[in-house]
């Protein structure tokens, strides 16, 4: 995986990475709220001892005292001073919770001890430190007196008292964040990266082509106003669908010079990938550029080109086939100029065995005979194998899969069946291409450019591209050797 690969990445599933990391950060959100707050109060203790009268003695004494410091540092923490603090304040806990709450440190060569206590109180947390201190300094004296009632050897004296802290120490609310933002952000990641490993969805003209074996031959970006209106009306329509549709048709033109293919069956491996759709808008495009074409409904069991060119359904295919009407007075004139279409007919018992017949097939040769294509629309190939028994009497096949849905083994599956009855496959396309966002990235990829945004069109910027596309169209169409 390429720096470009995983900022294509990171931009396509960047809603698994954000959901990720909301929740991480809700989390640590609830931590926060959870956690009791717990505050801090400190006091500092100065240990003393009788200092010698020579500079010996001095040391011995400093030394003497860095050994004490040790000492209280642990007595500090023990029960018998917690005791003695809580019996004093004359709290309500065990010895050995408040032990937990204490804490006694010094510096190394020094004859300082620092005292903190946590408690949920700020003003009992000052309380608790202050106590516990002076019932030290008490303790020391007892402890260091000799027996003889003489002076004691080491004294302590409290250098600093506690105050009342303002803000707790626990929860660390901002660390607590951080480490959620974080966290979230290496997890979602690492999804991303799982779900593209574990996606075997076909994304990229390479991946496509190298599954059908045969080269790309158009890209049909998504165009929600399609699920309205399937046709395009071609003389007035520039988007980018009638773009690329125009751009296929010129790549039909060169797949086979010396004999264009004119029968075409369209297909696919699954149910609505946009075979219909796409097959009425390839049969537009052909009419747009002067071609009388007629489009054939050759899928007998889910038919919806009447449907999407609000023609009459119930005559058509089926019944041309079943010896119920003839061909001439079956075909429909669409609204569209140089379109006719022949609808599908009443659903037929048998559609396989029809589409298979003779007559099938002396249909498509006199369709030929009287127009420049013959576009037919036709079943998914994963569920029936009416699209390979049709393309017998075509020209050829173009196979149709959905950018991001379709599947490699179902894709693979669907070639294979049109490769066992030795139908002709002239290209592969891609249908239903996002326009925006992070994957139509990948449609320089594609070597189509298919993305352009409002105001690169508008701006010189986008005159530069088209103009660099139109360039690269005319120099690279046709099929690749
Ligand atoms: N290029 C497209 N952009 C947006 N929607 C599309 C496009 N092509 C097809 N669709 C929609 O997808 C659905 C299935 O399309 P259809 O052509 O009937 O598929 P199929 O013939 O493969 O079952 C329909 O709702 C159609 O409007
Ligand atoms: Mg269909």
């Amino acid at each position: 995986m390429t720096i470009q690969d995983f900022v294509k990445l990171l931009r396509t599933r960047w809603l698994i990475i954000f959901a990720t990391v909301v929740v991480a950060v809700v989390g640590a959100v609830a931590v926060n709220l959870l956690t009791t707050p717990l505050y801090e109060a400190s006091t500092r203790l100065f240990v003393s001892t009788s200092s010698g009268a020579t500079l010996a003695d001095t040391y011995q004494g400093n030394r003497f005292s860095q050994e004490r410091v040790i000492s209280y540092t642990e007595l500090l923490k023990g029960e018998t001073l917690a005791q003695r603090t809580i019996d004093k304040l004359d709290l309500d806990m065990a010895a050995e919770e408040l032990q937990d709450n204490v804490k006694a440190s010094s510096k190394l060569d020094t004859v300082l001890i620092n005292v903190s206590v946590l408690d949920e109180s700020p003003v009992r947390a000052r309380d608790i430190a202050d106590a516990l201190s002076d019932e030290f300094v008490v303790m020391v004296r007892e402890l260091e007196t000799p027996p003889d009632g003489t002076m004691p050897n080491a004294r302590v004296v409290v250098e600093q008292r506690a105050s009342i802290p303002d803000d707790p120490v626990t929860p660390k609310t901002t660390r607590n964040l951080a480490i959620g933002l974080l966290l979230g952000l290496l997890l979602g990641v690492g999804l991303a990266v799982l779900r593209d490993v574990l996606d075997n969805t076909i994304k990229d003209r390479e991946n496509l082509e190298e599954v059908t074996g045969v080269g790309l031959v158009g890209s049909i970006p998504l165009d929600k106003e399609r699920r309205k209106t399937p046709a395009i009306s071609f003389e007035s329509d520039n988007s980018l669908m009638a773009e690329a549709l125009r751009k296929l048709r010129t790549n039909l033109q060169f797949l086979a010079v010396d004999n264009p293919p004119r029968v075409i069956v369209v297909t696919s491996s699954m149910p609505s990938e946009g075979k219909s759709t796409t097959a009425i808008n390839i049969a537009l495009a052909l009419a747009e550029a002067e071609n009388e074409v007629v489009l054939v409904e050759g899928d007998l069991r889910r038919p919806r080109i009447h449907k999407y060119l609000d023609l009459v359904g119930t005559v058509g295919f089926s019944s041309v086939l079943a010896g119920q009407t003839d061909l001439e007075e079956s075909l429909q004139k669409t609204r569209f100029p140089r379109l006719t279409a022949l609808a599908s007919g009443v659903l037929p018992p048998n559609p396989s065995e029809l589409l298979g017949s003779e007559t099938a097939k002396k249909v498509l040769d006199e369709l030929r005979g009287r127009f420049d294509y013959v576009i037919i629309d036709s079943s998914p190939l994963l569920a029936v194998t009416d699209a390979a028994i049709l393309a017998a009497s075509a020209d050829g096949v173009l196979i149709m899969a959905r950018h991001a849905h379709t599947k490699r083994d179902q894709l693979a599956h669907a070639v294979g069946s049109l490769r066992d009855v030795g139908a002709p496959l002239l290209g592969a396309v891609f249908t239903m291409t996002p326009t925006r966002g992070a994957s139509s990235y990948s449609y320089r990829y594609y070597g189509e450019t298919t993305t352009q945004s409002a105001s690169e069109k508008s701006g010189i910027f986008g005159r530069f591209r088209r103009n660099l596309s139109e360039h690269r169209r005319l120099g690279s169409v046709g099929p690749r050797a």
